[in-house]
């Protein structure tokens, strides 16, 4: 029977469904971030599900020659080296659309926590310090009438724009391809001047070599005073270091970060500040949606070893 080894317990009925059709392998300790250990565990299987934490890198491909197809259960697929899989004719498959709704909400709620001060407003309440009703008790920013930035206008930074345009603000976008007419409808700006002339940035890019840093620090200081920053896409777009000394300096209003250049390590400079919203990389994590994406995975690598094509491909095997 063909081998499947899964570098994770998996939810939903991702198990069950790979367990009726080939012989399962389940890795069920912490997770497998070196290439070497991923490697041995993947071993002589046919087919791998793999996360964001597994490196599958050109090594791990070239020792695991048995494999046709890898199924990474993420819409993000950085952890791969898609050109190494390319090369040696294997299957690469990310999990889109099953999760973009939960991750516009998450982006949405990092708007308003910032915004609107939630994390703080709560911790106020719970250390005692509430006195009663205040005329200028933690007061937040409006977002009405205010533009958001929304760079990468893919389905997530369209989800997110809807949730925007519902609150009242006005949307713009950048993305390296041109959108058209892409719905909601949103003017395509250059990345500079969308930074500059928006009171909330929310980043939706893939992670590629084009996108690294893409927000360095000339890019943050172009943001208005006083603007929100919001990432829910992938840490090392923003020069994390940077972004400490552009809030440092008082020049951000705010941030709200999902994911981080260096995770699960965070700089120290952002766990000291009040004014930034930190999440453990938690964009997607809904029990329907990690469920989906399980299951989205697993019959990505069942459709491959049936000899058919996956259901959502990042890179055509053979
Ligand atoms: C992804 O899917 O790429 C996220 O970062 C995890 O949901």
């Amino acid at each position: 029977m063909t081998e499947v080894a899964a570098t994770s317990a998996l939810p939903g009925r991702a198990e069950e469904m790979l367990a009726a059709r080939c012989e399962l392998r389940v890795h069920r300790g912490a997770a497998l971030t070196g290439e070497d250990e991923l490697a041995e565990f993947i071993g002589a299987a046919a087919g791998a599900v793999t996360l964001l934490a597994n490196p599958v890198s050109r090594r791990v491909l070239e020792r695991c020659p048995q494999l046709t197809v890898v199924g990474n259960v993420a819409v993000g697929y950085d952890n791969v080296d898609t050109a190494a899989a390319a090369e040696r004719g294997v299957w690469i498959t990310n999990t889109p659309d099953v999760l973009t709704e939960a991750t516009a909400d998450l982006a949405w709620a990092l708007v308003l926590a910032v915004t609107r001060r939630l994390v703080e407003a709560a911790s106020f309440l719970r250390e005692g310090r509430f006195r009663g009703w205040a005329l200028d008790l933690l007061l937040g920013k409006g977002l009405q009438g205010k533009r958001i930035g929304i760079v990468g206008y893919g389905r997530i930074g369209r989800a997110v724009a809807r949730r925007a345009l519902a609150s009242g603000m006005e949307v713009a976008c950048s993305d390296r391809d041109p959108v058209g007419d892409a719905d909601p409808p949103a003017p395509q700006l250059p990345l500079d001047e969308l930074l500059a002339t928006s009171a909330v940035v929310s980043l939706h890019a893939p992670l590629d070599a084009s996108t690294y840093h893409l927000l360095d620090e000339r890019r943050l200081r172009l943001m208005p005073r006083d603007a929100v920053l919001v990432n829910t896409a992938r840490g090392p777009l923003v020069d994390e270091a940077a972004l400490v000394r552009v809030l440092e300096s008082g020049h951000l209003g705010g941030a709200g970060l999902d994911v981080f250049e260096h995770e699960p390590e965070v700089h120290p400079g952002l766990l000291a500040r009040r004014d930034v919203v930190l999440l453990p990389h938690c964009g997607s994590a809904t029990r329907e949606t990690r469920a989906a994406m399980a299951e989205l995975a697993a019959a990505n690598v069942i459709a491959v070893l049936d000899g058919g094509e996956p259901l959502t491909p990042v890179v055509r095997g053979r």
